[in-house]
Formats: C-alpha cells, structure tokens, sequence
C-alpha cells in the first residue's frame, strides 16, 4: 500500500478527487496518511479532518528563516515515512533536500500545458488570466514529477481543455479544475501505486 502525502494551501479540492477516487476504488494500492498545510484554517484541513485524516499545519510565520522552515518541512513529512508526496496546490518552494531525498517521489498538479505557462510567478488564479491575456484557444494541467527546477520535472500526463470566447479566470479557473486536474491527479497516483510508470533519462515511460 503505498503511503501518500498531501501538501495544501488553500480550498484543497485536489486532495477532495484523490480522497474521492481511493473511496470508489479508481485509486487502487495507496492511502492518504496524512495533510500537510502551509496556511491555517484553510477548507483543504477540513476535509482531511473529515476524512479521517491527521492534517498538520506547519506556516512559515512561525519559523524564524526559511532555512529553518525548510528543514522543519522536511522532517514533518519524513516523519510520516511517505512512498509518494503529492503537491495539491501547494504554494510553497519545495526545499532543495526534501527534493533530494524524495527524488521522483513528489508529484505536483500545474493548471496549463507545461511548458506553457509556467515557471515562476505562474500558480493559482494567474495562470489562467495570462492564458487568457494571451489569447490562447487551448489551455489544460499537467502532472509531474518534481525537480529541483521551478515546474521542470518529468511529466507524467496531461489534458487539453478548451478556451472559450467569454471566460473569465475564475471560469476557465474551475474547467481545467473539473475537466483536467482532477482527473489526472487520482490517475497519475493510480499509476504510481500500481507501478505502471518510471522515469528514463528525465522522460516518465509506461512499463509494458
Ligand atoms: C489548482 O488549480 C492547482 O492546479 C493549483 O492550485 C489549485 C489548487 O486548488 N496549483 P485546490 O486547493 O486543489 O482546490
């Protein structure tokens, strides 16, 4: 059973599709251990808690560097002895010796077509107002794996969505959310658990 971790920061309805999924049996061979939040009181915590689930906030407020944040975040994680960590709108830099001990072990959901619209500056609501800036017809999310770069790690699936005429952020926000995101989530997990993936030469592959 592959031990998953979730990272949030906000509405937390990520974590909700996974939750939801490993319930009716599309994710199969994985269980959510535990929460973990950056902000305090955020939905995302609730549902954990309703769920059953130990939600743990650690803030960087209450740290006095980031150093010392990072290395706290690192530990609270590794305390749970995690196979996989999942970064579900999660709105903090993963630290560089957290990214190194979990190598190809955390994945994180980006809300466009990676390479596009991404990188830094580029997370939440933004996302979707510099797509539609753009004028772009296509939009989508991405799963990947997560590296020492900003939205770079090998990606393991992802799913077009349409643009249309009219959309506001908040809009389109909530279609990549229903038609993409939390559909690629539970099954890139579903995958994991079930080793049906790997990563070659920085590119993820299917087992045969
Ligand atoms: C999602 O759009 C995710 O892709 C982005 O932040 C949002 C989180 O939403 N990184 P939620 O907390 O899962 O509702």
């Amino acid at each position: 059973m592959l031990r998953v971790v979730v990272c949030v920061s906000g509405g937390g309805t990520n974590l909700q599709a996974i939750l939801d999924a490993i319930d009716a049996g599309k994710v199969t061979n994985a269980q959510v251990v535990a929460v973990i939040s950056n902000n305090p009181g955020v939905k995302a915590l609730t549902r954990a808690e309703n769920h059953g689930i130990p939600g743990i906030c650690i803030s960087p407020k209450d740290y006095e560097s980031r150093a010392v944040y990072n290395q706290a975040l690192t530990d609270i994680i590794s305390e749970q002895d995690p196979d996989l960590i999942v970064l579900a709108g999660f709105l903090v830099k993963i630290p560089e010796q957290m990214v190194a001990k979990f190598s190809n072990r955390i994945v994180n959901i980006h809300p466009s077509l990676i390479p596009a619209f991404c990188g830094v500056g580029y997370y939440g609501l933004k996302v979707h107002e510099k797509v539609l800036e753009r004028g772009a017809k296509i939009t989508g999310a991405t799963v990947h794996f997560v590296n020492e770069g900003m939205d770079e790690g090998p990606i393991i699936a992802q799913k077009a969505v349409a643009v249309e005429d009219g959309d506001t952020p908040e809009v389109l926000q909530r279609r990549v959310m229903e038609q993409a995101e939390w559909i690629l989530l539970p099954g890139a997990i579903d995958d994991i658990a079930n080793g049906r993936i790997e990563v070659v030469d920085n590119k993820v592959r299917r087992i045969k």
